[in-house]
């Protein structure tokens, strides 16, 4: 028999279990199946957090196009380093929208330019060259990752200074606990509010630490994975399903978490996001460690750096896949990387006077360019058409604008190209433009 002195303890009690499943998702949710029938790989969806959601994953509005005509810039200002390619309204029009997407609304360009817009006084300014060469870097670069959707600096910034997720390493701590020296992070709240290591990042967003942990034979081993090591991996595969919004099964059919082929899709896209994270911190945030004033450093005196989430925040596709880059392409690499018009590939033009053929007249287009080219192209061969004028004898005619074809073919032997790269080929046109002149040449085209 339960006394009545028992009861606020099963009051408490019953609170607790209430407050415990506070954490839990408020019915009625959905399940999308995302695997094979009968795999349970569904994801869960609360139509009111998404709602949320979709309310912070608005877009701001697209500046509009520049005109794509108009001096460089960097031929009218100073100091331009990077946007070299853009001109005046282009940059113009790149300085606007990254006024919008990063600085705080008081301070607009002053943020990044103090009275000398030249100068490279601000930290902010310097970091902001590097972060618009990271943005082409990732639109081009990372295609296998961000496809056509790319990225601006508002994927991360979303109007703040300091992108509101980022990550510093966590220093070695002793344990509070009294049980080992060192609690490798764990054991305090961290990521998902579990107690996994509270910095996985800096073993696989910065170095190349194995994620890998599954033994792949009965019995392994060797170099086996520890137990610290799988925790690690489950920290990263935690964070990674949080900052997509989505469980293990949007990317794992849970049978067999290692298994490639019977992952969806998305693994793959996740494992070179893994790669990209990496990169990023490496080769762009990193270097900029001491470009940072002391108090945007982190204890370990570390730079502040990318993870999932800080691109993701909490959506499977940035900004639910809708690309803002498309309207930027000054931020794709799109214009610097517009290929230079096509060079019209070299024709040699060759002028005989009447009945010659051994050697030609002055004038014309000489061998020289097609001659380098074909020395520059090993795969190139050259065409040779004679043409001939119109009058008198027409068997004589045909045979003269051979001879001429073959004096060309010699001429180019002797400047080094192979006869076996020399086709000689009837004309399309035995008649040439009318002009009697111009009728008695050889021409020289280039064939890749
Ligand atoms: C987030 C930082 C940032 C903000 C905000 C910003 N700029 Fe810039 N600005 C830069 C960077 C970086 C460069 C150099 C670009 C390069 O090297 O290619 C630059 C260069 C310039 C230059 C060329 C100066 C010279 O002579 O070399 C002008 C002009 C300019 N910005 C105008 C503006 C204006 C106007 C605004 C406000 C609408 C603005 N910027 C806002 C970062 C910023
Ligand atoms: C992949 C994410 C990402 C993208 C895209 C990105 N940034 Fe950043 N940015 C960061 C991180 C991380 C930091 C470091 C945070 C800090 O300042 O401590 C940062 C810092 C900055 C800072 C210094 C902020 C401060 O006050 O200390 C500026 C300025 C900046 N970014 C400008 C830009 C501009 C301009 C673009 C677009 C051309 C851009 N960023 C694109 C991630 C990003
Ligand atoms: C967005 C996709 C994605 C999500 C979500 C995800 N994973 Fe992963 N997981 C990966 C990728 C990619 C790898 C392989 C990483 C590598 O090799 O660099 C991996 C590897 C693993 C491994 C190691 C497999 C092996 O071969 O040893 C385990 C275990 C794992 N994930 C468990 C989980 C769990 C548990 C969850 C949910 C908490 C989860 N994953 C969520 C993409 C995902
Ligand atoms: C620089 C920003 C950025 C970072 C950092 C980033 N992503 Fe992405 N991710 C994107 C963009 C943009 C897309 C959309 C690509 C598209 O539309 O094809 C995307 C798409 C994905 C997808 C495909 C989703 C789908 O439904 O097809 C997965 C999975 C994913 N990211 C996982 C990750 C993981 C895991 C990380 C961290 C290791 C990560 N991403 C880091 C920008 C980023």
């Amino acid at each position: 028999m339960m006394r009545i002195a028992d009861r606020p303890f099963l009051v408490l009690a019953a609170g607790l279990a209430l407050a415990a499943l506070a954490g839990c998702e408020r019915p009625p949710v959905e399940a999308l199946q995302g695997g094979y029938r009968g795999t349970g790989m569904d994801e869960i969806i609360n139509p009111r957090s998404d709602a949320k959601l979709s309310a912070k994953n608005v877009l701001p509005a697209a500046i509009p196009p520049a005109p794509t005509e108009g001096p460089l810039a960097s031929a009218v200002y100073q100091n331009v380093q990077v946007l070299k390619d853009l001109n005046v309204a282009q940059f113009t029009r790149v300085m606007l929208a990254m006024t919008q997407w990063v600085a705080p609304p008081d301070q607009s360009c002053n943020y990044c330019h103090g009275a000398n817009m030249a100068s490279d006084d601000r930290y902010t300014k310097v970091v902001a060259r590097r972060m618009i060469q990271m943005v082409r870097y990732i639109n081009e670069d990372w295609k296998s990752h961000v496809g056509h959707t790319g990225v601006t600096c508002y994927t991360c910034h979303r109007g703040n200074a300091v992108p509101k997720n980022v990550w510093f390493i966590e220093p070695r701590r002793l344990a509070n606990s009294g049980f080992a020296e060192n609690n490798a992070g764990k054991n305090k709240p961290s990521v998902g509010d579990t107690s996994l290591p509270e910095d996985p990042f800096s073993y696989f967003l910065l170095r190349d630490a194995s994620i890998r942990v599954q033994a792949t034979s009965a019995l392994p081993d060797g170099d086996r994975s520890s137990i610290k090591q799988t925790d690690n991996s489950y920290a990263l595969m935690i964070h990674m399903s949080e900052s997509l919004g989505v469980n293990c099964t949007y990317c794992h059919n849970s049978r067999s978490f290692g298994v490639w082929n019977s992952s969806t899709p998305m693994r793959s896209t996740a494992w070179y996001g893994i790669r990209m994270a990496r990169a990023l911190n490496n080769n762009y945030l990193v270097p900029l460690t001491a470009t940072f004033p002391a108090h945007r450093l982190g204890i370990e005196g570390d730079v502040a750096k990318v993870n999932c989430a800080t691109c993701h925040q909490g959506v499977f596709k940035p900004l639910y896949g809708e690309s803002m880059a498309k309207d930027y392409p000054e931020l794709t690499g799109e214009m610097h990387n517009a290929p230079p018009a096509p060079a019209a590939p070299p024709v040699g033009r060759l002028y005989f006077d009447a009945d010659q053929s051994a050697k030609w007249a002055e004038g014309g287009e000489s061998l020289d360019a097609v001659v380098a080219y074909l020395k520059d192209h090993a795969d190139a061969k050259a065409g040779i058409s004679g043409y001939n004028d119109p009058t008198g004898n027409r068997a004589h005619n045909l045979q003269l604008a051979k001879e001429r074809a073959k004096a060309v073919r010699q001429a180019l032997e002797s400047d080094g190209i192979s006869p076996e790269r020399v086709k000689l080929e009837k004309p399309l046109d035995t008649t040439g433009s009318g002009d009697l002149k111009d009728a008695r040449r050889v021409e020289v085209t280039v064939e890749q």
